[in-house]
């Protein structure tokens, strides 16, 4: 059975008043999590990126982050407060993400995610993406290997699953 959240689920774009609520949902989501000022230049000097939260009864809970170059959405991030997990809000929030890429003429989706993290590449792989390669040593913290992932994001609202490639990395 799939876990429902309790509460009203909304997605809107990130504000710069959400910002003291995302740095929190930030510091409990990584080891090197971004400070509050780099989601400042993103929201205030970055004409690519597109940040949206998600929010449970009004209170943001979680985010993900897309840039959008022509025909490519890149995925910077995204986390759900750890009070939040597990309820689907993940799985919701990139769904939703994904469906704004593609309104706004994207074609296909990357992302990058670290070796270790077993849960992000499930969720991706859940919503169709696939791997496509490895950036070794990508993360300067632990010098942790990153998995790049691709998804197609097609005219019918159907993503592609794209078994091509799926076995390459195992
Ligand atoms: C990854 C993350 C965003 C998932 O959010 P979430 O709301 O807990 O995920 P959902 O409840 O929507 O789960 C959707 C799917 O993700 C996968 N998943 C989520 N948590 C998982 C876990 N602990 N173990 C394995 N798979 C998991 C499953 O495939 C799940 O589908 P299922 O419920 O049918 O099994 C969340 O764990 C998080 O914020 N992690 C810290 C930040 C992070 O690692 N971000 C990714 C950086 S690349």
């Amino acid at each position: 059975m799939p876990k429902k959240a309790e509460g009203e689920v909304a997605f809107r774009p990130m504000q710069i008043s959400d910002l003291p609520q995302i740095e929190l949902v930030e510091n409990e989501s990584f080891t090197a999590p971004w400070p509050r000022q780099a989601f400042y230049n993103e929201l205030v000097y970055n004409q690519f990126a597109h940040y949206t939260v998600v929010t449970v009864d009004g209170k943001v809970v979680g985010y993900c982050g897309c840039w959008l170059i022509l025909d490519e959405a890149h995925i910077t991030n995204i986390a759900i407060h750890p009070d939040y997990r597990g309820r689907g809000l993940g799985e919701a929030t990139l769904t939703h993400v994904m469906e704004m890429a593609k309104a706004m003429g994207a074609t296909k989706m990357t992302l990058e995610v670290r070796v270790s993290n077993t849960a992000a590449q499930s969720l991706y792989e859940k919503l169709g993406f696939v791997r496509s390669g490895i950036r070794p040593k990508y993360y300067t913290d632990n010098q942790e290997d990153a998995i790049i992932m691709w998804v197609t994001l097609n005219e019918q609202g159907k993503r592609n699953l794209g078994t091509g490639n799926r076995n390459q990395l195992r």
